[in-house]
């Protein structure tokens, strides 16, 4: 197949199409521009949630096609394979947030030997982390044989981590009792990771709550105190402080968790929205808590720790979270644009086995 974009109905998220257009080459390119092509990247509801929250958020913007049709964007590698820009040289490999396509020209400015920023124009309103691609070459951290570790976890771990700083930092608000909601998603249970380690320190009860078919998943991790279904969350001790952490985003779980903890209910942290189907509307119990923004508590800690110091300890963090990911995850890799469209749907429609790790590989 020549170069191919899956674009998604921004108004009907079952319907998709892969669209294959010509393979864009140098003469595509303007003064300073590079093309590369996208080799692989991962795909968890993380990438979905982008879709579901398109319009509000904005991720329909990165890789824009029409009103109607969006691209999800996706966390991977690419090389370039065509460039007019002196500093970015062919052959280079990038880590970083790419189209779920073949192809993308990018306008690199603040070249460093690390990393460039994407100075496209479209793309300037938009948060800055995701315009940031970093280089292989000098990346400390980067190895080959771990490139489907960063793909799938980088971004998702990273927000693990901050969620456990913040709630430290703010002493759990006095709860007792933490409980996440889509419990075997990854990055509930890189949260799940790091509250278990603070257990010695401090009393914390730390509560899985998943569907039915994931509990054993969950429970095998060994990192939750309790893991129960959605239907036994009632279970759950009424007496205690709780905060809910929830990555569901499902308007009935929320809605009898409130109604169930009462003002036990001390901090409701809004993280994920992977049920996007049964979210609430505005003013629902869904959206009665705290959204949390990741980029608000990496900003703080990068002034009180200094840059060096918060990616310091997230790198411990790090080494100790993927030094286990292989007890209980497998990857599975996927090619092309016919195997990526196949797991599309399965990804929208939440049929995925949490145990495995899917990578495109394109
Ligand atoms: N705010 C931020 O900065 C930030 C950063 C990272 C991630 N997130 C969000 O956290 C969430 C988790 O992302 P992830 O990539 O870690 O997920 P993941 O590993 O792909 O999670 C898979 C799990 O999510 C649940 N699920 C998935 N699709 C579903 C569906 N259609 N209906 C119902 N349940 C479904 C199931 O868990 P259960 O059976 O356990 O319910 C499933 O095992 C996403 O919404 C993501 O956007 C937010």
């Amino acid at each position: 197949m020549p170069a191919f974009d899956i674009q998604v109905n921004r108004k009907n998220f079952h319907d998709y199409k892969i669209v294959e257009k010509a393979t864009p080459t140098a003469d595509d390119l303007a003064d300073g521009q590079i093309l590369v092509k996208v080799d692989q990247f991962a795909f968890t509801s993380n990438n979905i949630t982008y879709a579901t929250v398109g319009e509000m958020v904005g991720y329909w913007n990165f890789f824009p096609v029409s009103d109607d049709w969006g691209i999800i964007p996706m966390w991977g590698f690419s090389d370039v394979v065509a460039s007019k820009n002196e500093n970015v040289k062919v052959g280079e490999r990038f880590y970083g947030y790419y189209p779920m396509g073949s192809h993308l020209i990018m306008s690199p400015k603040s070249i460093k030997p690390t990393s460039f920023m994407d100075g496209i124009e479209h793309r300037q309103a938009l948060p800055v982390i995701y315009n940031n691609y970093i280089n292989t070459k000098t990346d400390s951290s980067y190895s080959k044989k771990g490139e489907p570790i960063q793909s799938l976890f980088r971004p998702l771990f990273t927000t693990s981590f901050l969620i456990d700083d913040f709630m430290d930092d703010n002493d759990f608000f006095g709860g007792k009792q933490i409980i996440l909601t889509s419990a075997s998603s990854k990055t509930a249970i890189g949260l799940a990771f790091l509250l278990a380690q603070r257990k010695g320190a401090k009393d914390l009860n730390i509560i899985g709550l998943t569907s039915a078919g994931n509990v054993d998943f969950v429970k095998d991790l060994g990192y939750y105190d309790t893991v129960l279904s959605y239907d036994q969350a009632e279970q759950i001790a009424k007496d205690q402080t709780s905060v809910i952490v929830d990555f569901s985003g499902n308007e009935r779980v929320q809605a009898s968790l409130q109604i169930h903890l009462g003002n036990q209910l001390v901090y409701n942290c809004l993280v994920g929205m992977v049920d996007w189907t049964q979210r609430g509307g505005k003013g629902s119990a869904a959206q009665n808590g705290k959204f949390f923004f990741a980029p608000t508590q990496a900003v703080k800690r990068n002034k009180e720790w200094g840059v060096a110091g918060f990616q310091q300890k997230l790198g411990m963090a790090w080494m100790q979270f993927t030094n286990q990911i292989g007890d209980w995850m497998t990857v599975q890799n996927t090619n092309g644009a016919e195997g990526l469209a196949g797991l599309y749907l399965p990804m929208l429609d939440g049929k995925v086995d949490p145990k495995i790790g899917h990578i495109v590989q394109l």
